[in-house]
């Protein structure tokens, strides 16, 4: 067999386990024989470039290339649904159907409604060739390159009667286990979460790197083949099983229904059952299944005459509030939580629940011993949303009041003029803030000292070694070592990245210092404008208000941050221990952009510079530095020595491995 032969023999054979792994949930190889063919494959393709395919299953894991989305006009509009909320608009919906069609027989078929976004897919010959969003319904982005990644989607057909070129639409979704998994790794990596599987997959599909989209493990069920308007009367249910045939993934949970009392089981017990579902999904469709008389229905401007949606309740309980605590973040902001009795809600077992702020308690008039009703919208944090009025007229306990006093340091709380939050100011000795600014400080994006987290913080808090910031730099190792579990080397790591932190440019130092309003891009616009901390000290409010993007807010809360005599201390006491207080000119001339969007790692003992040196040139060159190789990795940067390990995994993953040399060419630095 020719290395071409082989190429197409892998291609064809690795589409098939694809499919049989991802739609059919039937895997027939070992995950470690699927890899060793598709690094076979991407072995061959490299030697034969020639025979480059976008639709190849080595496009499956993205690259690193940057996707520009070019917009595209639908062929035909791709409208949504209308929506009901209870049983008479189904009710009302079946009436309507029935009157269009004047009194003839029809079929309603019911699927789930899928929580994600929808996508429509263009296959040429057999072939995916182009996918776009919904956009606004008249146009929407082509994030084909985005699509191939998402292995439930075929690239190739199965051998069928597929029409030589058709549309099929769907919805890509992110599974509930990739979702935490997610969030989880956003928590450690100090990003913000996403707040449900539908705004994950939203900014995963439009994600400026394949790579990324490859690595968040999308999903995508299809709902609706799109057929000549004048095909024969086929029904939509039917068309969907064929589809499922050619290699798509259509959901078995759909029903095909001639009465209302049919549609009401199916909704009734979907509702129920959609919590076993490994995706989010938000309702039933109801869609008329003779193509035929969705033709004589017709649309209205906005939606088919011929379906539509009933929309689940969001998931409600209710339960007994004990009492309200309060809660107070690292901004002094003071939040009232529910305390409940526990209870099951959307498969977690919840005691806990916000109360928003004092108004909102207000509103609901709160006894301590209501029966309270709990809901898990869209948001990860359950909120409460009512009295459950089943219980009303019953005997109550006593109203639940707003704090007065902070819960954690005992000073009066103060609500600003039309702000609904109530704040302790007390910001220099209130635990939670100092505690919280000292994560802040130290967070990845701020110093960077990436090894103490907010429980080694908190300890050390707590047993007195640390009251505040600038006490980090007093820190020994021998302090810490053996101390709260702390080993020898991770101490001397702490207190290598605490030193190391001494370089990070003054941009990031004033970001870190957690000054109100003052977040990454005001403190590169104060850095850059101003030039060092005297400087910034020095401005009146008018010279800050001059400074393009800086606003009333900002400038007003960088004064009196700056004119607070403990702020001013703890500027002081970071100077003296070396922290950059003003702008590196040296470093500022030779900023920029090459490295940006990469995501670099740093391996083995370097000659030219240190490995700090490494990577606050890879920061001033606008990469991001990261500890450990993944998918996402851009390129390794290795000196000698590099680990074994390391070395092995970047093969495998096929990142790229730059020497010091390379590097150095790379950033223009020669
Ligand atoms: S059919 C003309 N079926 O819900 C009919 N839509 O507002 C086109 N959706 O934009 C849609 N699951 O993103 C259809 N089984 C399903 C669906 C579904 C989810 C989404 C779709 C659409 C929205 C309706």
């Amino acid at each position: 067999m020719t290395e071409q032969e082989r190429i197409v023999q892998l291609r064809q054979e690795l589409h098939h386990h694809n499919h049989a792994y991802y739609v059919l949930n039937a895997p027939t190889i070992t995950d470690q024989e699927f890899d060793e063919r598709l690094r076979e494959l991407a072995d061959l393709e490299k030697r034969h470039p020639e025979l480059a395919d976008p639709n190849s299953p080595t496009q499956r894991v993205g690259s690193d290339l940057s996707n520009d989305f070019p917009t595209v006009a639908h062929r035909r509009p791709m409208l949504s649904l209308a929506n009901t909320y209870n049983r008479q608009e189904v009710a009302d919906f079946f009436a309507r159907v029935s009157d269009g069609l004047g009194g003839e027989p029809f079929e309603i078929c019911c699927e789930l409604k899928f929580d994600g976004l929808s996508i429509s897919l263009h296959y040429e010959h057999g072939a995916l060739v182009r996918a776009v969003t919904r956009g606004d319904g008249v146009q929407g982005d082509d994030v084909t390159p985005n699509v191939r990644t998402i292995r439930s989607i075929p690239l190739h057909l199965a051998p069928g009667t597929w029409p030589d070129e058709f549309e099929i639409r769907g919805e890509v979704l992110m599974p509930w286990s990739s979702f935490e998994r997610l969030n989880r790794e956003r928590e450690q990596r100090e990003e913000p979460l996403f707040a449900n599987p539908r705004n994950a997959a939203s900014g995963t599909l439009k994600s400026k790197t394949t790579a990324v989209v490859a690595q968040r493990q999308l999903d995508a069920y299809l709902y609706y083949l799109l057929t000549d308007d004048n095909a024969a009367d086929a029904g939509h249910y039917e068309l969907l099983q064929q589809a499922r045939g050619w290699g798509f993934k259509v959901s078995r949970e759909m029903r095909k229904c001639s009465t209302l009392d049919e549609v009401f089981q199916f909704i009734d017990h979907w509702d129920e059952a959609r919590r076993t579902l490994p995706v989010a999904t938000d309702g039933i469709v109801l869609k008329v299944n003779s193509l035929r008389q969705q033709r004589a229905l017709g649309m209205t401007a906005k939606s088919p005459r011929w379906a539509i949606a009933y929309k689940f309740q969001a998931e409600q309980q209710s339960t007994i509030l004990r009492e309200v605590t309060f809660q107070v973040g690292r901004t002094g902001v003071v939040t009232p939580v529910a305390n409940m009795d526990p209870v099951q809600l959307s498969g977690t077992i919840v005691r806990r629940a916000t109360l928003h702020n004092a108004d909102f308690m207000q509103q609901l008039d709160l006894h301590t011993g209501d029966h309270v009703l709990v809901e898990k919208g869209g948001e990860i944090i359950p909120k409460i949303v009512g009295i459950d009025s089943a219980y009303s007229g019953q005997p109550r306990g006593p109203r639940v009041a707003f704090a007065t006093h902070c819960p954690e340091c005992g000073t009066p709380l103060v609500r600003a003029e039309g702000e609904a939050a109530h704040y302790c100011p007390n910001d220099a000795h209130c635990p939670p803030q100092i505690k919280g600014r000292i994560e802040h400080f130290v967070s990845r994006r701020a110093m960077g000292i990436d090894s103490l987290g907010p429980e080694t913080i908190d300890e050390y808090y707590r047993t007195g070694l640390i009251h505040g910031i600038a006490d980090l730099y007093d820190l020994t190792a021998d302090q810490l070592n053996g101390r709260y579990g702390t080993r020898e080397r991770s101490a001397q790591r702490t207190i290598a990245g605490i030193q190391a932190s001494r370089q990070v440019p003054f941009e990031r130092v004033l970001y870190a210092l957690g000054i109100r309003f003052v977040g990454e891009t005001a403190a590169r616009t104060l850095a850059r404008h101003f030039g060092s901390i005297d400087a910034l000290a020095a401005a009146q409010l008018d010279d800050l208000l001059r400074v393009d993007g800086i606003g009333v807010t900002t400038a007003e809360s960088v004064k009196s941050w700056l004119a607070d005599a403990d702020n001013a201390m703890l500027i002081e006491r970071l100077r003296a221990y070396g922290l950059q207080m003003h702008i590196s000119h040296e470093a500022e001339a030779s900023r920029s952009n090459r490295l940006e969007g990469k995501t670099v790692v740093i391996s083995g003992v370097f000659e030219r510079h240190s490995r700090d040196e490494y990577k606050r040139l890879i920061e001033l060159h606008g990469g991001t530095n990261s500890g450990s190789i993944s998918r996402k990795t851009s390129f390794v940067l290795a000196g000698a020595n590099m680990g074994p390990a390391k070395l092995e995994k970047a093969g495998k993953l096929g990142v790229d491995i730059l020497s010091e040399t390379d590097f150095l060419a790379l950033i223009g630095e020669q």
